[in-house]
């Protein structure tokens, strides 16, 4: 399976909305068998850790899926989430493997913590959660608060897609499947999408059908737009200046066409 559209999950039990109201994080074992074929940020995130030369810190860190692979190559990682059920199953993975990992509940907008890090990052879209202005100014500031001298804060968001946008609300597309870590059998997920011109968000629907029980269960993922243009003044205009910008995780130079927009900042 390539690369799922959006960061994914799927529910059956509690629902703790995220603080954009998406649900989609109720559970992290869900979580990680959709999200299991993503790997194609993790070699980058492991330079960007390697040549920091100290502490990193992950900004909404969900299952740790990047924070427990980079804690095994050495990286004294610490990870931070704003969701209870993604971070116990970060803590039980790393239990299982062996590895200590502070992991910590809060949130990327007001977050304080004692120490100060080489790097901090925010990677897999994270960052499309935060959809008004004062969250990404509290995000930056934040950042700017944690970061120890010459350090970087690396961030990854989608690069708008048009034809995405235009999309009709009724039309429904799969986006994923896989085996539900409940023991109910397949899960297979469609999508419907909607595009909020006014906010600049995709507002998105995930229709969970179990295959055993013939049974759907829906969950709403919000995702701000940041165009090209406004995150490079997002940026600037709260104090950081761009050090490399790249338009996918082997580092090929961001362009129109570019799917992600990758953008390693430091204070100004
Ligand atoms: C797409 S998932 C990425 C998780 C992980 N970084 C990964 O790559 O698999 C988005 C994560 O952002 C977290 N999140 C959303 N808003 C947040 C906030 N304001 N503060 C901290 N975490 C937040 C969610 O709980 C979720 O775990």
């Amino acid at each position: 399976m390539t690369r799922p559209l959006y960061c994914k999950m799927v529910k059956y039990r509690m629902t703790s909305k995220g603080t954009d109201g998406s649900e989609i994080y109720w559970d992290g074992r869900h979580y990680d068998a959709f999200n299991a074929p993503v790997h194609d940020d993790l070699k980058f995130y492991l330079a960007q850790a390697r040549k920091a030369r100290g502490p990193v810190l992950e900004l909404a860190c969900g299952t740790g899926r990047l924070t427990i692979p980079l804690k095994k190559e050495g990286i004294a990682i610490t990870g931070l989430d704003q969701a209870a059920p993604m971070l116990e199953r970060a803590k039980a993975k790393a239990a299982e493997a062996g590895l200590k990992i502070p992991f910590q509940l809060g949130d990327a907008r007001s977050f304080i913590l004692d120490r100060k890090f080489k790097l901090i990052f925010m990677a897999f879209h994270s960052m499309q959660h935060l959809g008004r202005r004062e969250d990404i100014e509290g995000l930056f500031a934040s950042v700017a608060r944690h970061l120890a001298p010459g350090g970087r804060f690396v961030l990854d968001v989608f690069n708008p897609n048009p034809h995405c946008l235009v999309r009709d609300p009724e039309e429904m597309l799969p986006v994923a499947y896989y085996r539900d870590p409940d023991g109910g059998g397949k899960i297979l997920v469609n999508e419907t999408y909607s595009y909020d011109k006014a906010a600049q968000v995709s507002r998105i629907t995930w229709h969970y059908r179990s295959e055993k029980t013939g049974k759907t269960v829906k969950k709403s993922l919000n995702l701000r737009c940041f165009y090209p243009e406004e995150l490079l003044a997002l940026a600037h205009y709260n104090g950081f200046s761009v050090a490399a910008r790249y338009g996918d995780f082997r580092g090929r130079p961001f362009g129109g066409a570019s799917g992600e927009q990758i953008l390693i900042l430091a204070v100004r």
